[in-house]
């Protein structure tokens, strides 16, 4: 194991430190939500207690110390990806927001009937949905790429199905079923090449691994807040500035304006333009902190310590009998779906939850990633960097007994 302190990081968890069923948690659902370290907490408690406020409106003291801090946060994230100005951050509710702004505002606008939007058949509910619902508005068509027996993206195939039509490409950085991570550096070069747009769903990925929109060259990005150990409700839409400007609103309301008339209105700059109403200033301020918490730890040395713990327990779930892994790419992060032989992977979330061990079992909203390979479901354990090695033992040990009360 690389040199880490994982038990300095787990003190800062306070969730962490419970009993479940009279054992203690091992918290192994970190794909569906990370927990939270006291600065998250903490600063969410502190803006309530003391600078609750409106944003952007108020002359107040409090509405300013609201509004620095909730654009100081932005300015955070900004950094955090590497966007070149705080104006290319939209906040958004999650992830999946993100994904329908783009589609119903850049997409709805710009393509036509016939028009391809490229996604992977690996994608997350949220990066299909938008795109069939685009398809029933405007006519446009959904292609899929296809993954191999793997779980990857197979880039032949991909490469095959870029054409004069296709407009846009939007694909999932890593899968949140299987784990794979994409070769998006190149894929984002491929659709520029064929002068399509790009969108980035970077929600399974941001925690695990560094980002660089600049070097990535995306024009569109999306992460959910929760996933970044930060508070739920939150996320972000980073999009280039050059194309944000030209996008008309997703919503109409306060805030999105610069003024209005009965005769005409006037829309706000970017990022204000596509955030009407209230925004969730806690959740922006809790995820500000949530990025400078990550920072802290260096996203660099949480891959490493992540990489090497997925080592471990990928060895560590094979030795067991009867255990099939479903998603064993080349290149993968945190993720151990798998599935028991003659064992609803419901049952196996049951008897794991029995003895301490969180897990998520189900389709994961990615329906057709279990159509692909044939099974209702998996059961997934997820893997972040307050996990140890003594989680993972405690999962096999609760994967055996499941299988011994099964048998
Ligand atoms: N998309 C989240 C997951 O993978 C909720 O569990």
């Amino acid at each position: 194991m690389i040199d880490f302190d994982v038990q300095k990081i787990r003190k800062q968890f306070p969730t962490l430190n419970q009993l479940v069923h009279g054992k203690p948690l091992v918290y192994l659902d970190n794909a569906a939500t990370t927990q939270k370290p006291m600065a998250v907490i903490d600063a969410i408690t502190n803006y309530y207690l003391h600078d609750n406020s409106n944003v952007h409106r108020g002359v107040h003291e409090l509405s300013e110390r609201s509004t620095k801090k909730y654009e100081g946060a932005r300015g955070t994230i900004a950094k955090f990806i590497g966007a070149s100005s705080p104006r290319e951050i939209i906040f958004v509710r999650n992830a999946t927001e993100g994904v329908n702004l783009v589609a119903q505002s850049y997409c709805r606008t710009n393509l036509v009937p016939g028009d391809e939007v490229l996604i992977t058949a690996m994608e997350h509910h949220c990066n299909i949905v938008p795109w069939q619902m685009l398809a029933e508005q405007i006519g446009i068509r959904v292609v899929v790429a296809p993954i191999n027996d793997r779980g990857e993206l197979m880039m032949d195939e991909f490469k095959l199905l870029i054409n004069d039509r296709t407009k846009f490409v939007s694909v999932t950085h890593m899968s949140n079923a299987l784990g794979t991570i994409n070769p998006i550096k190149d894929i984002i070069e491929m659709a520029h090449k064929a002068g399509a747009c790009t969108l980035i769903d970077a929600a399974q990925s941001a925690y695990h691994t560094p980002i660089n929109v600049q070097s990535l060259d995306c024009d569109f990005l999306v992460m959910s807040g929760h996933k970044l150990y930060g508070p739920t409700g939150i996320g972000v839409l980073f999009g280039k500035s050059n194309v944000l400007e030209k996008m008309p609103p997703y919503q109409g309301g306060g805030d999105m304006i610069l003024s209005v008339t009965f005769d005409k209105t006037i829309y706000n700059d970017i990022p204000y333009r596509f955030e009407a109403g209230t925004p969730h200033i806690a959740g922006g301020i809790g995820l500000g902190s949530a990025v400078e918490w990550i920072e802290s730890v260096g996203l660099t040395n949480i891959a490493a310590y992540e990489h090497s713990l997925l080592e471990y327990a990928t060895q560590s779930l094979l030795s067991v009998p009867g255990l099939t892994m479903v998603g064993t790419a080349e290149n993968k992060a945190s993720i151990l779906s798998f599935t028991l032989d003659g064992i609803h992977p419901h049952d196996i979330g049951t008897l794991l939850d029995d003895q301490g061990v969180a897990i998520r079992t189900g389709h994961h909203c990615a329906q057709p990633v279990m159509e692909r390979f044939n099974i209702p479901a998996t059961a997934r354990a997820s893997i972040a960097c307050y996990n140890t090695t003594d989680d993972i033992d405690r999962l096999k040990d609760a994967v055996v007994k499941t299988m011994e009360v099964f048998s």
